[in-house]
């Protein structure tokens, strides 16, 4: 089993649609957990790096000028092989061919505006989280209330 940290946004379709706690709730529901999380206001210049590799794309320019359009959640999921379980659950890009029961086959019908974006691997995830997080945003996951559980006492 291997630990994993993947990167994902939840996109201003998402956001502006007020699904953000439903998305985000699939994620920790599957047993994930988040070890960063903000909402930004994404800037030409976090756009450009991320979406790179798209440039050139009939949908590149489109892509960008949506996702600096509006806020989006951008966070760092820690779990058991996060980079493909996270891609599971978003779903195909495109909603209309996602399956049912993925995050993209369940709320959206677009290529363009569904909702989320997930890493593709676990190195492209390290640059990606870099493009949005200074490395003392990710916090160190503790478990912070087993103790009060097990005793079954208020902390002190
Ligand atoms: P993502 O990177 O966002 O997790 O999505 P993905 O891997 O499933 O899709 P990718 O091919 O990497 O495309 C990145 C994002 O570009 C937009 N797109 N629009 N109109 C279109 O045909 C089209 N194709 C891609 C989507 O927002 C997609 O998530
Ligand atoms: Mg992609």
């Amino acid at each position: 089993m291997a630990l994993e940290r993947t990167f994902v946004m939840l996109k201003p379709d998402c956001v502006e649609r007020r699904l953000a706690g439903k998305v985000l709730a699939r994620f920790e529901e599957k047993g994930l957990r988040l070890v960063a999380m903000k909402l930004i206001q994404m800037t030409q210049k976090q756009a450009a790096e991320q979406y790179r590799e798209h440039e050139g794309k009939g949908f590149y320019a489109g892509l960008v000028k949506f996702m600096t359009s509006a806020p989006c959640f951008v966070m760092v999921l820690e779990g058991a092989s996060a980079v493909s379980v996270v891609r599971k659950l978003v779903g195909a890009t495109n909603g209309r061919n996602a399956e049912p029961g993925t995050i993209r086959g369940d709320f959206g019908l677009s290529a363009g505006l569904n909702l989320v974006h997930a890493s593709d691997g676990v190195e492209r995830a390290k640059v990606e989280a870099g493009i949005f997080f200074r490395p003392e945003e990710l916090v160190t996951p503790q478990n912070a209330i087993g103790h009060w559980i097990e005793n079954s006492e208020d902390a002190s």
